[in-house]
């Protein structure tokens, strides 16, 4: 597996920070995790675009988009692997400890390269299940900073009671996302999301779906709302890069629907693979 530290490509075991990385000590950095299929990066452009507002979000200075670019087809590439998972991590840099930023700190960008860690055929088959916990991170979760311990947090809770994942719920009761996806319901027939606010990421499968919604002709609409809505839907999903498309089929304890993956879930799932390939 190779890594790519400043410009130059190594072995992962080889690659090192500085320990004084603002990333590292104040989590001032972002990052994009892109996954490739058949050698192809899926909707690079995209995540690139996302990158670029998550460094205007923290007010870093400017970074050549085509060098990004660049490094990242050079990665993929040199690794060979058809179906890798590509992470990115841009800091602000190293400088010594100060909340204030020195004025003259120049970006860190690293990047590693492995073959994607596949969801479980079996967990895809069957669902899987969730629960909710309070949403406790910050007021810019469109931001896609490498401030993840929330999400860390929450995704061990869920595995701790022996669950797969865990979906942020607003203090007033809205449900938001996974700790590493976005959430889709369906019901009636109709998709719904939470809209693009500061409160969650805008998922690039997120937007992938709503494509493969407009040109399959299926009902999918941004809308707030809470975790009865959530329990009484007939089918949940989960969207993201690794995620897919990932059904829940228990949340809370409660079953979804009739505790099966439903059809538009699989249906969905289906035109992101032909959209992917
Ligand atoms: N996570 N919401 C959160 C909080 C996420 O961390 C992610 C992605 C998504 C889905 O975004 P996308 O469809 O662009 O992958 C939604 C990545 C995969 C990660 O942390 O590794």
């Amino acid at each position: 597996d190779l890594a790519y530290v400043n410009g130059e490509f190594m072995p992962i075991e080889k690659a090192v920070v500085p320990i004084e990385d603002r990333g590292y000590q104040f989590g001032d950095g972002v990052y994009e995790f892109i996954a490739s299929y058949e050698g192809r990066l899926f909707m690079l452009e995209e995540h690139l675009d996302r990158l670029e507002r998550s460094m205007r979000g923290l007010n870093f200075d400017p970074i050549s988009r085509s060098e990004i670019k660049a490094a990242i087809c050079d990665l993929a590439e040199r690794s060979g692997y058809p179906r890798a998972g590509i992470y990115i991590q841009i800091s602000r840099g190293a400088a010594p400890r100060n909340h204030a930023i020195s004025p003259n700190i120049s970006p860190q960008i690293i990047m590693t390269i492995r073959p994607v860690k596949e969801i479980p055929a079996a967990m895809r088959k069957k669902g899987a299940t969730a629960i909710t916990v309070e949403d406790t991170r910050w007021d810019r979760c469109d931001i896609k900073t490498v401030q993840l311990v929330a999400n860390s947090l929450a995704k061990q809770k869920a595995l701790d009671s022996g669950c797969d994942d865990a979906i942020f719920v607003s203090a007033s009761g809205v449900v938001r996302e996974g700790t590493s996806s976005n959430l889709f319901i369906v019901s009636g027939g109709r998709l719904m999301t939470h809209p693009l606010t500061n409160n969650i990421l805008p998922g690039i499968t997120r937007t992938a779906i709503f494509r493969i919604c407009r040109q399959a002709g299926l009902d999918a609409e941004e809308a707030f709302f809470d975790t009865e809505t959530l329990y009484g839907a007939d089918e949940v999903f989960l969207t993201g890069t690794v995620t897919e498309v990932l059904p829940v089929v228990r949340i809370d304890g409660k079953s979804i629907g009739d505790g099966k993956v439903g059809p538009t879930t699989r249906q969905i799932y289906t035109l992101l693979r032909q959209l992917a390939l």
